[in-house]
Order: C-alpha cells, then sequence, then structure tokens
C-alpha cells in the first residue's frame, strides 16, 4: 500500500493489486473490518453503497458466508451515494444491481435500506426528500461532524472523466455547501440524465471512504489525481474523507 503524502494531511492512500478478484478480496475484508469496528465502537454501521458496474462482483462477494456471516447486518444501515432517476427495477438503477448482488443475498433488515426514490416524484422533491430521510436518522444517531452526517463508510466508484457518485466535471453540484443530497443532470454521455447525488461536504464528511478503480480506461484519470493535485479539479480528486480515503485499483500507474 502506497500512502501519498503525511497522514494527517488525509491525502489519499493508493493500492494497487494484481488482479481484480483480489481487489474484490481485500475491499470485502475492509468492509468487514469497518462494520465490526463501527459497531463496537457506536453500535451501528451506515454503509453507502456506489453504483455503476465495477461493485457488483464486490457485492456478490461480500455476500458470501465467509464475509457476510461477519457483518452485523441487523446494525447495518445502507444508503446510496447517488442513484439514476429511473424505477427500481430498471436495468440502469444503481439500487436493482445492489439489491440483485448484496441486498436480497443478506439479511439486512428492509427498514435499514434507504433508498433513494426518484421514481415516486420530481428529481428536486426526491432529492429533498431523501436529504430528510438523513436528517431523520442523524436525530436518532449521534453520527453528526460539525453539522454534516458522518457516515462510517462511503464505497465510491470513478468515471473516466473523473466523475464520482454524480458530481460531474464543471457541475455546479460540485460547489454546493450546505445541502446533503441534491438533483442534477448528467452529461449526455452518461447514462441517464436526471440523478440524485449526494454533495461534496457529505463525502468528505465521511469517517472512511474506498474507491475502487478497475479497468485501464480509468489509469489516466487516476493518474491524474495521484500524487494529489494541489488543487484537485476532478471531482474524485476532491474527496478527503475524515480519517482515511483509500483507491483500490488493478492497474500500474
Ligand atoms: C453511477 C455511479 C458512478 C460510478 C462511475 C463508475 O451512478 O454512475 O455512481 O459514480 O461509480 O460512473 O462506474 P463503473 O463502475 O460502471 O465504471
Amino acid at each position: 500500500m502506497v500512502s501519498i503524502g503525511r497522514k494527517d494531511e488525509m491525502n489519499p492512500v493508493f493500492r494497487r493489486f494484481d488482479t481484480f478478484d483480489s481487489l474484490v478480496d481485500s475491499a470485502a475484508r475492509y468492509i468487514v473490518a469497518a462494520a465490526v469496528a463501527s459497531v463496537y465502537e457506536r453500535g451501528f454501521f451506515t454503509f453507502v453503497l456506489a453504483g455503476g458496474n465495477t461493485p457488483r462482483k464486490l457485492y456478490e462477494v461480500l455476500s458470501e458466508p465467509v464475509f457476510s456471516d461477519s457483518i452485523p447486518w441487523h446494525r447495518t444501515q445502507i444508503f446510496f451515494g447517488d442513484e439514476r432517476c429511473v424505477p427500481p427495477g430498471h436495468d440502469l438503477s444503481n439500487y436493482r444491481m445492489a439489491h440483485e448482488s448484496l441486498l436480497s443475498r443478506v439479511p439486512v433488515p428492509a427498514m435499514n435500506v434507504h433508498r433513494i426514490r426518484c421514481e415516486e416524484t420530481s428529481p428536486r422533491e426526491a432529492a429533498e426528500s431523501y436529504e430528510r430521510e438523513i436528517h431523520d436518522f442523524c436525530r436518532l444517531c449521534d453520527m453528526d461532524y460539525i453539522g454534516m452526517p458522518s457516515f462510517d463508510l462511503i464505497l465510491l466508484g470513478v468515471g473516466a472523466d473523473g466523475h464520482t457518485a454524480s458530481l460531474f466535471p464543471g457541475a455546479d453540484t460540485l460547489d454546493e455547501k450546505h445541502r446533503l443530497v441534491v438533483d442534477t443532470t448528467a452529461p449526455a454521455y452518461a447514462p441517464v440524465s436526471y440523478r440524485i447525488t449526494m454533495t461534496l461536504p457529505v463525502l468528505n464528511a465521511a469517517r472512511k471512504v474506498l474507491f475502487l478503480a478497475a479497468g485501464d480506461e480509468k489509469k489516466e484519470t487516476v493518474a491524474l489525481i495521484f500524487p494529489p493535485a494541489d488543487s484537485p479539479v476532478l471531482p474524485a480528486g476532491r474527496v478527503r474523507a475524515k480519517e482515511e480515503t483509500l483507491w483500490f485499483v488493478d492497474f500500474d500507474m
């Protein structure tokens, strides 16, 4: 594991794996450790899932007994970093991907799964509703960090353009300082235009963030993020969790 920059600067820590399978196995171990530690320290584990395709294999592996049996699912609260504004059964739904590969395979209580319900209302109303749901949960459990909810672990992916969650390069959502969740429009090249996404302040209030970046098409993008640019311009390069920001990749830099 390569640390770039001093740990106390909360710079990202970069780890390269020889194969995607070894990356996934290590990520699953990391998630189990984070879950056990969070429940031991606070009584619950707030886990934000990433969308896209990369996490699918990780979720499938995490649902296997060797890992799943070590996670206190009844004390685990599942949230989503972003969602495409499609029905939950749609092929491009982040919820559907997580449900198929993980949530339908593990004993997490349905009431612990906080889905972004963007098929019921307008994107703006869906974002406001999800923000209220997060605030309501925060009032129940002490997960505040200077006015922001501090999730225990947020999983993120990165697009070839450097976006993460649904925070795209050049979007005004990157300047949001107060909202937890906003509606946004993805660029034409991204699947599904209308999106709901957590904002940078929420991502940066997390205790830990784990990025998964696999495939050579992401190599150039990630190279722009490591070593940390003085003024990181790519959205994914602007994520700095409170305790630890890890990047797991399966390509040489
Ligand atoms: C989304 C994701 C997004 C994803 C990246 C990488 O809804 O699109 O949340 O941030 O993580 O686009 O996607 P892949 O894993 O499919 O490359």
